[in-house]
């Protein structure tokens, strides 16, 4: 029986997934595996049982990926299972940035007492009238699982789409609509674009990529969204580019102390994932990432580890080594194998950097 902790709230239509073989425990000291959404595990003392963790997201900035390896524990993601839920609401940060819906939700609210307001609003509406986001250029800066289907999306609503991929999958180039023009430098998305997303993961490399040299060279009036982490943005120079009118809007999904007081700026308490769809789609996937690994062996759409996908086991064992990636390991390997008699049927090795 292999056990599962859950460090945070995962639905239960994917950890009723795993199956009669798993039961949920409480203790991550007895964990086999752990299933977790934002909790931050960077000072998190892992058992030498936990063979792997499931982030039920993409982004996987809560989890001490070189460590984990290190310590031998495989780390996946979700890629694309929530993607759907980011894109819908990156498109309502362009069209919230675009109209102002607020200000009018807002002014219906404070007069609601008023018997007269179904005239007063015609009166009233003016001051929230906006522009549309059919035929403006929007940029969008990564084009994974999220970037391409806003792209798409964008797309269908009549905008003009510019992306920016130096890491293009074949998959996304594949998914993408034929329209959406494929740019290779950045700097043409903050010459060219009315709105300019980005959904690229947060990495040490990707820190501050929206630099206060990128935020100047974007056209004035521009509108960022920011769905991927508020690391990735230079948020000092932000604010002062919104204070000073240079950016129209920043609109971020990543609520601190900085995007909370920023002039100009819509700010949302991470919601880009929170729908019920892509709950169950990312603890679906994650369950399932799980068991592929922990039955098989296999590795799909790990963070930390190579790519591994023998398939189901189809004979009387399978073994899974990791190991330094070092000369002559392999080697050794087998020959204990074959000191044991045993025959080794099928194999595959793969690695990823210097240190597997
Ligand atoms: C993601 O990384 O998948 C999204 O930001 C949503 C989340 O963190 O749950």
């Amino acid at each position: 029986m292999y056990k599962i902790h859950c460090m945070n709230n995962i639905a239960k239509v994917g950890t009723d997934r795993l199956g009669d073989n798993y039961q949920l425990t409480d203790k991550l000291e007895e964990a086999d595996a752990v299933m977790v959404r934002s909790a931050k595990l960077h000072d998190t003392v892992f058992p030498k049982s936990l063979l792997a963790i499931a982030r039920a997201g993409a982004g996987v900035n809560n989890i001490p990926l070189e460590r984990c390896a290190e310590e031998g524990i495989v780390v996946f993601n979700t890629p694309g299972a929530n993607a759907n839920a980011v894109k819908e609401m990156v498109i309502l940060g362009m069209l919230l940035a675009c109209r102002d819906i607020y200000g009018g939700i807002t002014w219906v609210k404070d007069n609601c007492d008023d018997p007269d307001i179904s005239k007063k609003a015609e009166k009233a509406k003016k001051q929230f009238s906006g522009i549309e986001i059919a035929g403006k250029t929007l940029g969008v800066i990564g084009l994974g699982a999220i970037g391409a289907m806003v792209a798409n999306s964008a797309r269908s609503l009549g905008m003009k789409v510019l992306g920016y991929d130096p890491y293009l999958s074949i998959n996304s180039a594949w998914s993408l609509d034929r329209h959406v023009k494929h740019v290779m430098d950045i700097e043409d998305i903050y010459a060219e674009c009315d709105f300019i997303t980005i959904h690229i993961p947060a990495t040490p490399d990707t820190k501050g990529i929206i630099s206060r040299e990128a935020i100047d060279k974007m056209k004035d009036g521009v509108v960022f969204l920011n769905f991927a982490r508020d690391s990735l943005v230079d948020e000092q120079a932000m604010a002062e580019a919104l204070a000073s009118g240079h950016v129209a809007h920043y609109i971020s999904d990543f609520a601190n102390h900085a995007s909370a007081n920023m002039k100009n700026a819509i700010v949302t308490p991470h919601l880009g994932a929170s729908t019920n769809e892509a709950e169950d789609n990312c603890a679906i996937m994650a369950a399932k990432e799980l068991k592929d690994f922990i039955e098989c062996g296999n590795i799909e759409n790990s963070v930390n580890f190579p790519r591994v996908n023998l398939g189901p086991v189809t004979s009387d064992a399978r073994l899974v080594i990791m190991h330094r990636n070092v000369p002559h390991m392999i080697g050794k390997f087998t020959s204990i194998i074959s000191d044991f008699s045993l025959n080794i049927e099928n194999m595959s090795d793969k690695s990823r950097g210097h240190t597997l």
